[in-house]
């Protein structure tokens, strides 16, 4: 009987103190529950003389009914309180916030970025130019006239023209750039000039109808290839960190004489294409309002994107514009 009674005043106290529903759950497993405290006297019943078993039974009934009522009582407090909270009237001030993930730059940002720093460094200054051009800045003054089949290699996102006014495009290449420098400013100078170009064309995996070049124009009195090859050594000598297989092959651009391009070796997978190049000819000179006879120089435009490939050991230049966040939380 004793032992009965110390068990319901432990109960009670256990009870009283509870303060959440997983709590009262526990003590009810360890009172009420199949193994619990009150089911076990129970099940010794059938160990005593049967005087002792119908009195300390009558008890025991009588704490498990009472512990029941008890519980319940607890239990529609907590949940009352639990309704009030709900409702807004108080606020845990007490609890961790929510993390906020900060984002960061996309990874042609960060490449861009760090490109310029490079050609800073190495006294180049960095000029922009419209992505919206018209059809003199972005081919005839590049040596690039009407019906001239070189026009063929860029497909050319046309605006519609309006009655009397020029022809405008989405430039295809950054080159207009040079044009744009050249005419307001005096030589000796070198320049970088990134930004957004546009093809009209099919994508795969190494062509987007929208990508990043950076054109170079360095121009002087005695300026040669040799100079290009140096700058240009230079500049993936500290974009990269370490050797990196270079190949100049010989190209035709209208706007360069003699026109090369330049290519990387993509680990494991060849080569790829990541620039075109060459001395700048004496008609952009011109059309720049440049005397050939003062000044030469070199120019460049370096696909952003494909460098960027290499760098990130990136196979597809169309995961780059896909906002995809699992892709871009790698940079
Ligand atoms: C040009 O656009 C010339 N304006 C480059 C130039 C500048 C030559 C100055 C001489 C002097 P090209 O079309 O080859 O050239 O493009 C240059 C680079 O842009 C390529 O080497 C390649 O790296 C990148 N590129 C070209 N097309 C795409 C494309 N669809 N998607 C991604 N990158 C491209």
């Amino acid at each position: 009987m004793e032992k009965i009674n110390e068990i319901f005043e432990t109960a009670q106290k256990e009870i009283k103190k509870a303060q959440t529903l997983k709590k009262l759950e526990e003590l009810w497993i360890k009172y009420l529950g199949r193994k619990g405290k009150i089911s076990l006297i129970f099940s010794s019943l059938k160990n005593l003389p049967p005087e002792e078993r119908k009195k300390i039974g009558k008890e025991a009934n009588l704490i498990k009914s009472k512990l029941e009522s008890l519980f319940e009582e607890k239990k529609k407090e907590i949940q009352k309180r639990l309704k009030e909270r709900e409702k807004g009237k108080k606020i845990d001030v007490s609890l961790p916030g929510e993390r906020i993930k900060p984002g960061h730059l996309h990874p042609l940002t960060q490449v861009l970025d760090e490109i310029e720093k490079i050609f800073e460094r190495m006294g180049f200054s960095v000029v922009f130019g419209p992505e919206i051009e018209n059809e003199w800045y972005n081919f005839d003054g590049l040596n690039i006239p009407k019906d001239h089949p070189a026009r063929d290699l860029w497909n050319t996102f046309w605006i519609k023209k309006k009655k009397g006014s020029k022809k405008y495009l989405l430039r295809t290449h950054t080159s207009p750039v040079q044009l744009r420098y050249m005419e307001r400013h005096t030589p000796p100078f070198r320049i970088i000039a990134p930004g957004r170009v546009f093809r009209f064309e099919a994508t795969d995996a190494s062509h987007e109808i929208q990508f990043y070049q950076l054109e170079g124009l360095v121009i002087d009195k005695k300026i040669s290839v040799a100079n290009f090859r140096g700058i240009i050594e230079e500049f993936f000598k500290s974009f990269f960190k370490k050797r990196i297989e270079i190949r100049l092959r010989p190209s035709y651009f209208p706007f360069t004489e003699p026109s090369f391009e330049v290519d990387l070796k993509f680990p494991g997978k060849g080569w790829l294409e990541i620039m075109g190049a060459g001395m700048v000819h004496p008609k952009v000179l011109l059309a720049g309002k440049l005397s050939p006879k003062n000044w030469q120089g070199f120019a460049f435009g370096l696909g952003v994107d494909r460098l960027a490939m290499i760098k990130y050991k990136v196979n597809d230049i169309r995961l780059f514009y896909s906002n995809n966040l699992e892709f871009l939380k790698n940079f």
